[in-house]
Order: C-alpha cells, then structure tokens, then sequence
C-alpha cells in the first residue's frame, strides 16, 4: 500500500467521509489502491505522495484547471498579489476590473457579487432571486451544490435529485420546514409545464444548467426563457461547470438565450478559490436589500487569478484549443475500442468528454480500466476533462497505453474475468456513507 492509501486511512477516522469533496474520494476512482494524495502538481503532471508521477487523463481538479496546474501565468499574478498583500481594510481594486470584464464579456449583465465557491454562488444568486421576484419556490434543473436551499429538493422523497448528476443525496440536517420549497425538472418540457400548474403563482426562480453531458434543447431554453419573462420568475444559469468551456464566456451565449443571472466559479480561476454572481441591475439590486457579505469574499487573490485566467483564456483563444483536443480525444477512444473490438457508448460535450462500456458490468471494467492506466503512470477514469496544457505528447502516451489496456479488457470481458483481474473492490458512484 502507498504512502497515499495510509494516510487516507488515518484521513477517515478524523474527516468524516474522508474528504471535502465527493468528487475527489478515492473509492470513486480505485478503492484502496488509488494514490489520493499529491506532493506536487504541474501542468498536467501530478506526482503522488511515494514520488511516482501520473499524466493526469482525468477530472483535472475536478474542472477547476482550465489552463492546467501551476499555470506560470497565473501563479505569477498570484504571486505577486501575495507580495502585496492578500487582504487589508481596504478592499482590493481587482474587484471592479473584474466586474467589468465579465459584463465586457456577457453584455446583457450589468452587475456582479463575489463569492469564493461555486455552492455559495449558488446559495447567494438563490437569496438575490427571492429577494428580487418576491417568490419563494424555486425550480431547479441540474447540481448546483451542498447547501439547505437545494438539499430541500430531497426532503420527503430523497429520490428527487437523482436526475441531476449525483444520485442519493441525503437532506438530514436540512430543515423539514423547507419541504416543498425547491422543484426539480430534467431537460424536458412536460416536467416543467406541470411544475408551472401546480406552483406558478409561487415559483419565483428557476436556476439551471444549461448544458451538462450535453447540450440542452435549445427549442427548451427559450421556452424557458419566455415563461421566466412571462410570468416575472427570476432565470439564472449555472455556469460553473459549463462556462468558459466552449467560448470565453458562459455557454449560453452560443445559444442566445440570455439569463437574469448567471453563476461562474471554478471554470474561472483555475484553481484559486473564487465564485461569481453575475446579473442584470434590476435583479442584482435586489442584493442591497437582504444581507449577504462575507470576510473572505473580500480577499485579493481569488479576483487577481480570475482576471489573469479569463485574460490568458481570451488572449490565446483557449476555447477553440480545448474543443478541438476535445474532439481528438473522443476521436482516440472510439478508434482504441473498435480496434480491441469493445463496445464503447461516448458522450458529452467537446470539452467534457466521457465514455461508458456498454456491457452490463461497465463499473468493474471501469474500474479494471483505472488501475491498468494507474500501472501505466495515467490518472484516467471514464470522465476527461480538457486542459490546456494536454499537448499532442500527452495524447500519444495515452493512446499508446489505451492501445494496450483496453484489448486486455476486451479479452477479460470475453472471458468473465474482470472482477478477478482486480486488486480492491469496485468503484463507487454517488453519495453514500462510507464504512471504514
Ligand atoms: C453546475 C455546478 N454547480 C455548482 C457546483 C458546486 O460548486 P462547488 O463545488 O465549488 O461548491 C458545481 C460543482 O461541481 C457544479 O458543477
């Protein structure tokens, strides 16, 4: 076992469910044999707590490294914004350059807030939307965090939230009393008509993602769109997984349809904590009127790697590099499985590719497939999200050791002996509690 596992061990007497993020628990991706630590990462290099180096094929900090690790020019920004000092009582200029640009780059905004995560975006656009509609209820399409306000969705029935990304999410904890007070819907219209039936007269925010693992209807964008406006409900897109993956900017303005407010966050300042409420002046002055503030929203360095990411992402055209190292990926995994004969079912946007095997024990040979890549000095899993620091190089690796891996699979599968091949057990999915 690793210095990674070990520490890992200790990790989950002492931090219950032994990280902070779901995203990022071992047994997701290897059970007892993934390296879940790192000492150093670069580019898209990671090196794990016993010194070994992988070429991270995966989540890339689960999306918040648009440009890589350690991006030289952002660290620079970083760096500099550390020697001047991060914080003091006075607030940091950053601030407004940021908020300019952003509306520079989303036209129909006007205004911004700041937070420093994506859920308490989320949490801070939910108060603003109430507080501007005057309704409560709000419908939700999509994950949009941790927080009461969107867990309430699962109180009574803890099924509701399993359309959107993260099956079993549990509300205990979140009071009862928010019982029936969040809505979900998938991306289909019969489910949002009946939701405006039963609640119109209440429904005051409808928040979503507009694109996921893939694009949403546009045709149901701007039904939605028009019933928001319509019925004075307040629309605000979540882009913090979506935005600034296809344009400089969030998605939704290759689509056309404009929001009320949108939410950005790790997309935007590849790796530094930061989160953005972007809005129009007659929704956004509605923050004057409830209290919503915070110390370290006022920090300098989250604003500092926004405008030097955003800047960096707009001066070297990072979007049209990432979709195109996103089609070639695709490309590599669909030429690798017809090779080895293996059934594979792609999917996703461009730059947020993911693929499953299309057999009915696709999670062991996920999980087979992990830990071969693992052997071969890859962080691969089933998801890949797209850096700019993946070069043709990296590629070539990867396909090379797909090359190999994956008719072994293929032979495996014939022979019904994947589980067999496997050191720990299977990958887990979702939320659940973990037993020690
Ligand atoms: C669409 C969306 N909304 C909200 C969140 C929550 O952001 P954070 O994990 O920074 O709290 C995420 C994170 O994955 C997300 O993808």
């Amino acid at each position: 076992m690793g210095k990674g596992q070990e520490l890992y061990k200790k990790a989950k007497k002492i931090i219950p469910g032994g990280t902070q993020l779901l995203s990022k628990r071992p047994e997701q991706f290897l059970p007892d044999n993934w390296p879940a630590y790192y000492q150093k990462a670069k580019g898209v290099e990671v090196w794990d707590l016993d010194g070994k180096k992988y070429i991270d094929m995966s989540i890339m900090g689960i999306g918040a490294c648009i440009l890589g690790y350690a991006d030289p020019d952002v660290d620079k920004a970083v760096s500099k914004a550390i020697q001047l000092g991060s914080m003091s009582t006075l607030n940091c200029p950053e601030e407004v350059e940021l908020a300019e640009l952003m509306c520079e780059l989303h036209p129909w905004a006007d205004m911004v807030r700041y937070t420093r995560s994506g859920g308490e975006c989320a949490a801070v656009a939910i108060r603003i939307a109430r507080a501007s509609s005057g309704k409560d209820k709000v419908a939700v399409c999509g994950y949009h965090g941790w927080h009461d306000w969107y867990l309430a969705a699962n109180l009574g029935d803890t099924s509701k939230l399993d359309g959107q990304l993260l099956p079993g999410l549990q509300p205990k904890g979140v009071p009862r009393q928010l019982k029936g007070s969040v809505l979900t819907f998938n991306y289909n219209k019969e489910q949002f008509d009946k939701i405006l039936l039963e609640h119109g007269k209440e429904l005051g925010v409808i928040i979503m993602e507009p694109a996921r693992g893939h694009d949403a209807p546009l045709e149901f964008l701007q039904y939605i769109r028009k019933k928001a406006t319509e019925l004075g409900i307040v629309l605000i897109f979540d882009e913090i997984t979506s935005g600034f993956r296809m344009t400089c900017g969030g998605i939704h303005m290759l689509y056309g349809v404009n929001p009320d407010m949108a939410i950005f966050a790790k997309s935007i300042s590849n790796g530094y904590p930061m989160g953005i409420i972007l809005g129009k002046k007659s929704v956004m002055d509605a923050a004057q009127e409830s209290f919503i503030s915070s110390t370290y929203w006022t920090e300098r360095i989250g604003p500092t790697a926004a405008l030097a990411t955003i800047k960096k992402y707009r001066k070297e055209k990072v979007d049209v590099y990432l979709i195109n190292m996103g089609k070639k990926i695709k490309k590599i995994w669909q030429e690798q499985a017809d090779k080895a004969g293996l059934k594979l079912h792609i999917s996703g946007i461009d730059t947020l590719g993911h693929f499953e095997f299309d057999y009915p024990n696709n999670l062991a040979i996920r999980t087979l497939f992990t830990q071969m890549m693992l052997e071969k000095g890859f962080l691969a899993w089933f998801q890949f999200k797209v850096s700019y620091a993946h070069k043709d190089k990296h590629y070539k690796l990867y396909e090379k050791a797909l090359g190999e891996v994956f008719p072994v699979l293929a032979k495996c599968q014939k022979e019904g002996t994947i589980e067999k091949m496997l050191k720990g057990p299977i990958q887990t999915t979702g939320f659940k509690r973990l037993v020690d």
